[in-house]
């Protein structure tokens, strides 16, 4: 197991005191669609945000006061963790309560828990990352990472699915990559509007269109349940090994920090062992989920 996947304590609340928020500002927030929009906070303890370090596929436990916490992967760029970022779908009580929250706001904060996609396990490696609507934002810090670092990996490739163009986030910068070209960037919707051009249907149909070298790639996915079940029952019948096949999971959190067994997955946390995991560690219980 890479080093990126095995649970280190959390920086903010520290070892000793793990379920104690700390305070952070809400210091920008720009919308990304109807329900969705991305908050940049910065912790207020300048000591605190100087210690403060997180990997990509991490995630904090966001507290909105007098509501309640939800787990939101961080989705900015790990090489400035100054500022961080949370991209968040305004679904229920906590999320709700943050979407009427703006910029000099406050909420708490605790993390940055749980494992990270191992950005080291695939180097020199072809790198393929799958999206499903929101799935993108725990990505988004590998791919800053990957880009960062270009010349270590071989060929960059993200498949991105969303419902209509409209729920596309971080549009302008998808359009960026897109426009690279060491970065073969295909996005498709289920629903197309009258301006769209591109490829119609669920994400797992991209996989047509982009040559993968089982042997020599990565796969790294995120999205919703039956898409990421899609995704990697598909790359193992392309002879991509389960070793290199990493999935992000979405569970009910409560405590993020492996003591209260809300997000129990077979033997395993979600909180504490994952979010991400590699095919190989899930497949058994992977492998008897309801679709
Ligand atoms: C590791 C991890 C990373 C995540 N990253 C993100 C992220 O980056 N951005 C993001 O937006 N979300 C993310 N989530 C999901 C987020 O944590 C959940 O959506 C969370 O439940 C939102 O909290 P809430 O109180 O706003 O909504 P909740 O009240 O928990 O509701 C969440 C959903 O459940 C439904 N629901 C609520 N109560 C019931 C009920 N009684 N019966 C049936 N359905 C119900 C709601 O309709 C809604 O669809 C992540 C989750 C995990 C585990
Ligand atoms: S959220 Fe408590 S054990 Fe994972």
């Amino acid at each position: 197991m890479s080093a990126e996947m095995t649970y280190r304590p959390p920086v903010i609340s520290g070892h000793e005191r793990p379920m104690v928020p700390a305070l952070a500002r809400i210091i920008d927030r720009t919308v990304e669609t109807s329900n969705t929009a991305t908050y940049q906070l910065e912790l207020c303890d300048p000591g605190l945000a100087a210690k403060f370090r997180f990997r990509p596929g991490q995630f904090n436990m966001v507290y909105a006061f007098g509501v309640g916490e939800a787990a939101i992967s961080i989705c900015s760029d790990p090489g400035d963790c100054t500022k961080f970022s949370h991209t968040i779908r305004h679904v229920g009580s906590v999320t709700f309560a943050i979407s009427r929250l703006s910029p000099g706001d406050c909420v708490g904060v605790r993390g940055p828990f749980g494992s990270s996609w191992p950005l080291s396990a695939c180097r020199g490696r072809d790198v393929l990352l799958v999206a499903g609507g929101i799935g993108i934002a725990p990505l988004r810090p590998m791919i800053y990472e990957l880009l960062r670092h270009r010349d270590l990996y071989g060929r960059l490739m993200l498949l991105y699915g969303v419902r209509s163009p409209r729920d596309m986030l971080y549009r302008e910068e998808v359009e960026g990559w897109m426009r690279r070209r060491d970065f073969q960037v295909l996005t498709t919707v289920d629903y197309p509007d009258a301006d769209w051009s591109g490829p119609v249907g669920v994400v797992t149909n991209l996989m047509r269109r982009v040559r993968v070298d089982a042997a020599r790639t990565s796969v790294f996915v995120c999205g919703p349940r039956i898409m990421n079940r899609a995704a990697a029952h598909s790359f193992l019948a392309h002879h991509v090994p389960q070793e290199h096949i990493f999935v992000s999971l979405e569970r009910n959190m409560r405590c993020g920090i492996g003591q209260c067994g809300h997000c129990q997955y077979g033997p395993k946390f979600v909180c504490k062992d994952g979010p991400v995991f590699s095919y190989a560690s899930i497949q058994h219980q992977f492998s008897k989920e309801e679709i």
